[in-house]
């Protein structure tokens, strides 16, 4: 089945900007404490590509794709392979599912240690109807050999649907150019394809997107502010740089984003940046839960992150990123501005609450979205898209294709590299005031 990659019946590119309708209904939404209705008829083969925390879930956060395309497909689901190089872990998550109500989506499961090793011993029976990815990113978003898995895919399964994690890449910058290549390869090829920047499937966020759209207002000032819960990470690599590439371009990049998903395309040339890295003293963490002394010195992470930029619109945004709260929960809000309101979301990944003040009124009203779970969003429209379900000319619409997902890539390291500049002037700055005092 082959659609365009943002979709086929409006225009291509999401910029935010009130002449490109970008938002889906917020009525249209079906939730997943609610029972779903099952579309679509006989088996949807499935291949989940990573067995690890976002694919069949963990204690770090809600996210689980199994157990939404669980909710989703019901007894449709055939998982037909798992692929991961840690089998062990692999076989542990099937045998879980195997022992639960929903063994018939895994029991015929095979696990596969590469995508090569999948695509040698593939069963002609089994294929494919869509492809999850959920490995860690640095083995997609290229040309070179074991990078390059979306390259893969749309070489041996072409026309496959194809549901990926973000961030889009985690390479060296200079390989940017080249995931805009693999971009116009994957949007030349018209296959399903979205990005997992699920914040932009929030009730909340469609709402925002309404208010906007449907007052005809420009937005003029973005303001996030996103705080991790830093003693629940506890992963190693997300704590070194050389690994994640550091906390902006892996978990920051939900809320640049979300900033792009409402101000349009970011004037990279405009961005600037400061942090607050490990080794001042205001940086001191007492709650990590991974050993940092491994990392080596160069490649540990900042603890904050404040940015601002200007968009091509000529609006204003900004960003702070802290590694500051400990506990379970992040902290994270939104604020748009335009010409009479501010839309403010408050807790999008635990509770949402947009608030929102308009022209005539002082006062802001309160929007609760009870039961609303973007992770079962994404998915559920993803679906529909890929089983072509939906003939209405507003129909759900992909909200991060590929190539706009390379946009916030590219943005949150315009993000990075400024943060580091303004601290190698600092250190410079220093350097000069000490031999001349
Ligand atoms: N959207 C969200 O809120 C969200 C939340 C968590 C993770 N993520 C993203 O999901 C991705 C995976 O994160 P995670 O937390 O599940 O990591 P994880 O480390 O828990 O799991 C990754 C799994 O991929 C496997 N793997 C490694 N190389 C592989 C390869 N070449 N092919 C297939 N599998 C491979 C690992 O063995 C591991 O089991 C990352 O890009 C992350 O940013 C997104």
């Amino acid at each position: 089945m082959i659609r365009d990659t943002v979709s086929a019946k409006r225009p291509t590119d999401s910029r935010g900007s009130s002449a490109v309708p970008t938002s889906i209904d917020p009525a249209k939404f079906q939730r997943m404490d609610q029972p779903t209705a099952v579309c679509g008829t006989g088996d949807f083969n499935v291949v989940f590509i990573g067995a690890g925390n976002v694919m069949f879930g963990s204690d770090e956060g809600p996210w689980n794709h199994s157990l939404r395309f669980e909710q989703k497909l019901g007894t449709r689901l055939k998982v037909v392979a798992v692929i991961d190089p840690a089998i062990e872990r692999a076989e542990i998550v099937l045998k879980a599912k195997c022992g639960s109500s929903v063994a018939p989506a895994y029991q015929n499961s095979r696990i596969f240690e590469s995508l090569d090793e999948y695509i040698k011993n593939k069963s002609e029976v089994d294929q494919p109807r869509a492809f999850v990815i959920g490995s860690p990113p640095m083995f997609r978003g290229s040309v070179h050999p074991g990078r390059d898995v979306e390259l893969q895919i749309l070489k041996h399964f072409p026309g496959v649907a194809v549901f990926c994690e973000k961030p889009i890449a985690t390479g060296p910058k200079d390989e940017i150019t080249e995931l805009f290549a693999v971009a116009k390869q994957v949007k030349d090829s018209g296959v399903v394809f979205s990005v997992g920047y699920m914040l932009r499937y929030l009730k909340a966020v469609q709402m925002m997107k309404r208010i906007l759209e449907e007052n005809n207002v420009t937005v003029m000032c973005t303001v996030a502010r996103y705080a991790c819960a830093y003693e629940s990470i506890a992963k190693p690599e997300w704590w070194d740089k050389s690994l994640s590439n550091g906390p902006i371009i892996e978990q920051g990049t939900h809320f640049c984003d979300l900033s792009r998903y409402f101000g349009g395309e970011v004037d990279i040339s405009t961005v600037a940046a400061n942090s607050l890295e490990w080794n001042e003293t205001a940086g001191h963490l007492s709650k990590l839960r991974i050993d940092e002394s491994k990392i080596a010195p160069e490649n540990r992470i900042s603890r904050v992150t404040s940015a601002n930029w200007k968009y091509e619109s000529g609006a204003v945004g900004s960003l702070t990123h802290t590694v500051a709260l400990q506990g379970v929960n992040y902290s994270c809000e939104l604020e748009v501005f335009a010409d009479g309101y501010q839309l403010k979301l408050v807790n999008p990944y635990v509770e949402p609450i947009l608030y929102v003040r308009r022209p005539g009124d002082d006062f802001d009203e309160t929007h609760q979205f009870e039961g609303d779970d973007p992770f079962f969003t994404e998915v559920s429209n993803w679906i529909d898209i890929v089983e072509d379900i939906e003939h209405d000319p507003k129909a759900p619409l992909i909200l991060s294709s590929f190539t706009d997902a390379c946009k916030t890539y590219e943005f949150t390291w315009a993000i990075r590299e400024a943060s580091e500049r303004s601290l190698q002037n600092r250190k410079k700055s220093s350097a000069v005031d000490k031999t001349t005092s």
